[in-house]
């Protein structure tokens, strides 16, 4: 287990790692299958990667293919069946639910495609319960989640509950909550695919910001065009890597804490 970090604002946090040098995620030969009736699927067939601090990466595959098998592995909400995986230098692969829910919460932000936000309570609350898991004080927590609200420009939208706020003020309300814990990785999981075009351009900008403020950040999508928009993108192909190109969309920070 890594040594306790210092608590980091929400709005500004970066992703510096935890200075071993180690890359944010490792992945070596994951392979996730699931008993259907008599059968076995196999959503991932031997999938290996790295993803280096600050990086901006796309993962791009079919709908129905295994994005969300990946994503909830990397995600520490689901484990592998075979196959390691490291996050930040710290092996995950293998450990129990209870030391999962503790990495997720300190090392993740994760933003959903249909934002996943708990519809009763307020912007403000949304954003702070990640703060309340992971035992922050109310005084501190409120700072944060407000610090966060106006990263993503809802400041002026605290007191509102998810059904009056739009597709795209929701799915900014969801990033400032995978940020206001000061993650290690941002994770988005077809972050746009309930959005119209122009508000998921919107969130897409606000994605290659916080690259660039130095975020890690792993998005899967089935559309091209969301994937041109990071700086590297993957193919991923029957369950494996068909390609891994840099495509010079954005600009990287190569782990840097501008
Ligand atoms: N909990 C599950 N039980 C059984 N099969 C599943 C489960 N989750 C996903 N699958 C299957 O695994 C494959 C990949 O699913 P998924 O990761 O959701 O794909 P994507 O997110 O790319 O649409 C699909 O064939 C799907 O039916
Ligand atoms: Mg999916």
């Amino acid at each position: 287990m890594k040594p306790e970090r210092k608590p980091r604002s929400g709005g500004a946090a970066t992703t510096a790692g935890n200075g071993n040098g180690a890359p944010v995620i490792a992945v070596r030969n994951l392979e996730r299958e699931y008993a259907m009736g008599g059968e076995t699927v196999r959503a991932l067939a031997g999938v290996t990667f790295t993803v280096d601090h600050g990086e901006y990466i796309a993962i791009m595959w079919p709908s129905g293919s295994g994005k969300s098998t990946l994503m909830n592995i990397l995600g520490c909400l689901d484990t592998p069946t075979r196959g390691e995986y490291w996050l930040d230098g710290d092996r995950v692969s293998g450990l129990s639910e209870r030391e999962l829910a503790r990495v997720r919460n300190r090392e993740i932000g994760f933003v959903f495609q249909t934002f996943h936000l708990l519809p009763r309570a307020t912007t403000l609350r949304n954003v702070e319960l990640p703060l309340l898991y992971a035992g922050v004080p109310a005084a501190e927590r409120r700072l944060r989640a407000v610090a966060a609200l106006e990263r993503v420009g809802l400041q002026d939208r605290q007191r509102h509950r998810p059904n009056e706020l739009s597709g795209g003020q929701c799915q900014r309300v969801a990033v400032a909550r995978a940020l206001v814990t000061g993650p290690s990785l941002l994770l988005a999981d077809e972050p746009t695919g309930n959005l119209d075009s122009r508000t998921g351009q919107d969130v897409l900008q606000l994605f290659e910001e916080l690259n660039h403020e130095g975020h890690t950040i792993v998005l899967v999508t089935h559309d091209p065009g969301v994937a041109a928009r990071a700086a590297r993108c993957v193919v991923l192909h029957d369950g494996r890597i068909a390609s891994d190109e840099r495509t010079g969309a954005a600009k990287q920070t190569g782990g840097r804490t501008t």
